[in-house]
């Protein structure tokens, strides 16, 4: 029989590798990691995720604080599979409220995820830096992937454009004052017209989310129009 969990109403039945998760080797995809201090101040933040192999990630931490900080300190992490707009953005623009944490074996998580996996830290090497945070020190970190659980949760959802609108946006607005600090009229072209889709094809959270990017955006740069 197929081992199940119960987090909050929402079931999970285990899996054996990350192909079970649609998650493929090569391939970096958009997940929000929760990570906790060594004194259990929880965090959560969208980071990239690399499939080494069907066990193995690798996470590049250079734009992260809380984050990289959490996973140097104990090199543990939960990766947490979803698609809530809102989400994304408040873990970006600032810190993820309680009401939206839940726990796998006393470890954060994001409440009624579709897919989570917990992994630990078996490699960490340095790398050039985007910016300044971590006294300018990135980490290109590898990580053994221990426990796979996937929700019931089933829904085929159709494509639509507003989702990868806010991914798109969310990360030039990390990026806007370092990486992108010398071609930032184009970029502001560019989110201005990722907004006006947004609202023309999102849903109620997707357009609040575009509205809170904008809005976080003008109050950061006065000279935006
Ligand atoms: C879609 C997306 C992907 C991101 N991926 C990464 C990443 O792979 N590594 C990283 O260091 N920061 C990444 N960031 C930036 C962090 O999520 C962002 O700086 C966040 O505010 C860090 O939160 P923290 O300081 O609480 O960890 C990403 C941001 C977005 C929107």
């Amino acid at each position: 029989m197929t081992a199940k969990l119960k987090i909050n109403n929402t079931y999970y039945k285990k899996a054996d590798n990350l192909e079970s998760l649609n998650m493929f080797k090569g391939q970096l995809y958009e997940t929000i990691v929760t990570t906790q201090s060594d004194e259990s101040v929880k965090n959560a933040a969208p980071i990239g995720v690399i499939c080494k192999d069907s066990n193995q990630i690798v996470i590049h931490l250079d734009n992260c604080v809380h984050t990289h900080l959490n996973i140097l300190e104990n090199g543990e992490l939960i990766v947490n599979i979803i698609k809530d707009p809102l989400i994304f953005t408040y873990s970006t623009i600032g810190e993820l409220d309680e009401e939206y944490f839940e726990e796998f074996n006393s470890f954060p998580m994001i409440k009624n995820t579709i897919e989570f996996f917990k992994a630990h830290v078996i490699q960490i090497r340095e790398k050039k830096r985007e910016n300044d945070y971590n006294e300018g020190i990135g980490h290109i970190v590898t990580c053994e992937v221990e426990d796979i659980y996937i929700s019931e949760y089933n829904e085929i959802i159709p494509l639509n454009r507003a989702m990868n609108a806010i991914i798109e946006s969310l990360v030039y607005y990390c990026r806007f004052d370092h990486k992108y600090k010398d071609k930032q009229d184009m970029i502001w072209i560019h989110m201005k017209e990722l907004n006006r889709v947004c609202h023309k094809v999102g849903n109620e959270s997707e357009k609040k989310s575009m509205k809170i990017i904008m809005d976080e955006m003008r109050e950061n740069h006065d000279y935006l129009d």
